[in-house]
């Protein structure tokens, strides 16, 4: 495991863009998975700078985000999907097609995890970009997933729900479940990018470090990749 400290989310931010920038340089064809929340943001914004610069193309690469709620509709403001145009592939020249992001029907769930698993068991990724949440969860696997699991659809934990009712109006309206790649399908990642943000992370970037592998720490399933590079602002690395 590869520790970056870094003084802020800027640095992180730059620091972390130019890992998925030198990967685009020197595979142009690379597939990439993705992750939402406020942590990558600041990396999709590096990774756009250096597309209006030339430095590297979309043209050819292929993404697969790690999750999506259930129940909400793909045009809807909350949903990954839309977040992820909202935040990079409006801005790069990604083909459609090439676009990747979860979504599980009500009626189909079975079904529709099955069939992402299937795509995404065909590609090798090159990289996967992760965050973290409080409790260390990864993707949306949260305290408890085996880590042998591969897509699913979660119920997302009280304490996941709490949180990311920050970008909903009230707390009813955040989604109990969503779909997300298993513990298993993030590490066949052949690297994996991990960026953290804030004092509110700290206490699972330390147990990442520190813990024995166990399943009620999420994060701790990436501890045996042989390629995991984390990098961490000053507060998330507080504890280290
Ligand atoms: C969300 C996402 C995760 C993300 C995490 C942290 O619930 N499913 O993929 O890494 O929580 O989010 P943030 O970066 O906003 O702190």
């Amino acid at each position: 495991m590869e520790i970056i400290k870094c003084k802020n989310y800027d640095e992180m931010s730059k620091i972390g863009a130019n890992v998925i920038i030198s990967l685009l340089k020197r595979k142009p064809d690379a597939v990439l998975g993705l992750a939402t929340g406020s942590t990558p943001i600041g990396l999709y914004k590096n990774v756009i700078i250096a597309y209006n610069n030339k430095e590297i193309s979309f043209k050819d690469v292929r993404t697969y985000n790690l999750d999506e709620y259930c129940g909400i509709e793909r045009n809807n403001i909350q949903s990954y999907y839309h977040f992820m145009n909202e935040k990079l592939f409006n801005y790069v020249d990604i083909k459609k097609t090439n676009i990747n992001v979860p979504f599980a029907r009500n009626e189909f769930v079975v079904e529709d995890c099955r069939k992402y698993n299937k795509e995404i068991n065909r590609r090798i990724f090159d990289i996967q970009v992760l965050g973290i949440g409080n409790n260390g969860h990864i993707g949306f696997n949260e305290p408890g997933t085996p880590f042998n699991q591969e897509t699913f659809v979660v119920d997302l934990a009280k304490e996941t729900i709490v949180t990311n009712s920050r970008f909903f109006n009230r707390i009813e309206e955040v989604p109990t479940k969503a779909i997300t790649m298993g513990i298993k399908n993030i590490n066949n990642a052949k690297t994996i990018l991990l960026l953290a943000s804030g004092t509110s992370k700290a206490q699972a970037i330390y147990d990442l470090v520190n813990e024995e592998p166990n399943t009620m720490k999420p994060q701790t399933s990436l501890q045996n990749h042989s390629n995991l590079i984390v990098i961490c602002d000053e507060e998330a690395s507080s504890l280290l």
